[in-house]
């Protein structure tokens, strides 16, 4: 039996305690998403996901498609937790970085693993925007800028969740007019669905009663080897973009489109990620690696946006979106002060995140794909990851 197994085991007598002594809650809820949440990793004693934070409950969810993918979400930041994908063997691996309980995620927070971002995905330059002639503040958490929706974005938020069926969950939440500065009263809707074609596909939808900006996006960490399998710089990388927005030493956009030929962002042909991620290109020093928005060429269901292999598993991703960008972040601030849910560190590089999104600073570029929602319309947006093996 290996450590995982025993640990599987100690834990799933803790478990059945957990749910056997909680009078105060629905009990179905909770054995379904203790029992299966054990399978996750090493919880610590039996709680991890079972909180409550400023009066609301949460919880971890486990969807299943027809071929025994899994996935595991919680309502706490609507965090992707785990997503178990079978390789050429059959074997699983769990193809996500995340923490075994609902404090691994409050600590590791500024990290935002597998996360669900909003109100605005990415950074806003020095937390400003100008809207219909009134100007917004919002609050700098990363010097000198605004990123992924401010101080407690929609990754701190407990959604209201619901299990519309075996392969789907359901997160809904209400973020108040001025929230984190940004006006409008914004109802937003974020649906996990593992499909059967071996894909988890998120779906987004927002309405507002104010003009408002939005940019919502999942920032979930891959690691395709799995965790505890070293490092992502031999993974490899095809992103169909011929262009990127190049930034500033503050991550911000300059405002220019620029070719990705000639340059270590030409994922045009396939290359492994650590091929070029220490080049002295001014942009790779700008990012620490790779941290920039990729201007897709085509957007919709129809091809990949990108695709990547990874060179131990053999798993491969394919990421569809609907988005016009997106942020390929090669884990440059991951440094190991978290402990992931299998007990491995968070080391430098041990995962990348492939956000799809509108631009970065969008608000203050004009020239940019709009970020604009007004009332009546409806803010609609799918994106997809796909496995194949
Ligand atoms: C985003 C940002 C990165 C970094 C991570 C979280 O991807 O673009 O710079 O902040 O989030 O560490």
């Amino acid at each position: 039996m290996n450590l995982r197994n025993l640990s599987l085991t100690i834990l799933t007598a803790g478990a059945a305690m957990l749910v056997a002594f909680s009078p105060s809650v629905n009990k179905t809820t909770i054995a379904t998403s203790v029992k299966d949440s054990i399978i996750y990793g090493k919880l610590p004693a039996d709680s991890g996901f079972e909180k409550t934070i400023k009066g609301k409950q949460t919880h971890l969810f486990v969807v299943k498609n027809k071929n025994g993918m899994e996935a595991a979400i919680t309502n706490y930041g609507g965090h992707l937790v785990s997503l178990l994908v079978p390789d050429h063997e059959g074997k699983m691996t769990d193809v996500v970085l995340g923490c075994g309980s609902i404090d691994g995620y409050v600590k590791a927070g500024a990290s935002y693993y597998g996360a669900t971002i909003g109100r605005y995905g990415n950074r806003i330059a020095k937390g400003h925007f100008t809207l219909d002639g009134k100007d917004y503040t919002m609050f700098i958490n990363n010097r000198p800028n605004s990123l992924h929706g401010g101080k407690e974005g929609f990754d701190r938020k407990v959604w209201d969740a619901k299990k519309t069926d075996n392969q789907t969950l359901e997160l809904t939440y209400v973020s108040k007019d001025m929230e984190e500065g940004y006006p409008g009263t914004l109802s937003v809707k974020v649906v996990y669905k593992l499909t059967n074609n071996n894909a988890v596909k998120i779906s987004y939808e927002a309405t507002t009663d104010k003009i408002t900006v939005v940019n919502l996006t999942n920032h979930s960490y891959f690691n395709l080897n799995g965790e505890s399998n070293g490092t992502i710089l031999n993974h490899i990388v095809q992103i169909d973009a011929d262009n990127y927005t190049p930034v500033d030493a503050t991550l911000i956009p300059t405002g220019k489109i620029e070719p990705v030929k000639g340059t270590p962002f030409d994922f045009t042909v396939t290359a492994t990620i650590g091929a070029n991620i220490n080049d002295t290109n001014e942009q790779i020093k700008n990012g620490k690696g790779y941290d920039h928005n990729f201007v897709l060429n085509k957007h919709g269901f129809t091809t990949p946006v990108a695709t990547v292999k990874g060179d131990k598993t053999g798993i491969v991703m394919k990421v569809y979106t609907e988005e016009p960008g997106l942020q390929f972040y090669s884990g440059n601030f991951m440094g190991g002060a978290n402990t992931m849910k299998y007990g491995e560190k968070d080391k430098h590089r041990t995962g990348f995140a492939m956000e799809t999104q509108h631009f970065p600073d969008s608000p203050n570029q004009p020239q940019f794909p709009a970020t604009t929602l007004r009332p009546g319309q409806i803010y609609k947006t799918q994106t997809m990851y796909k496995f194949e093996k």
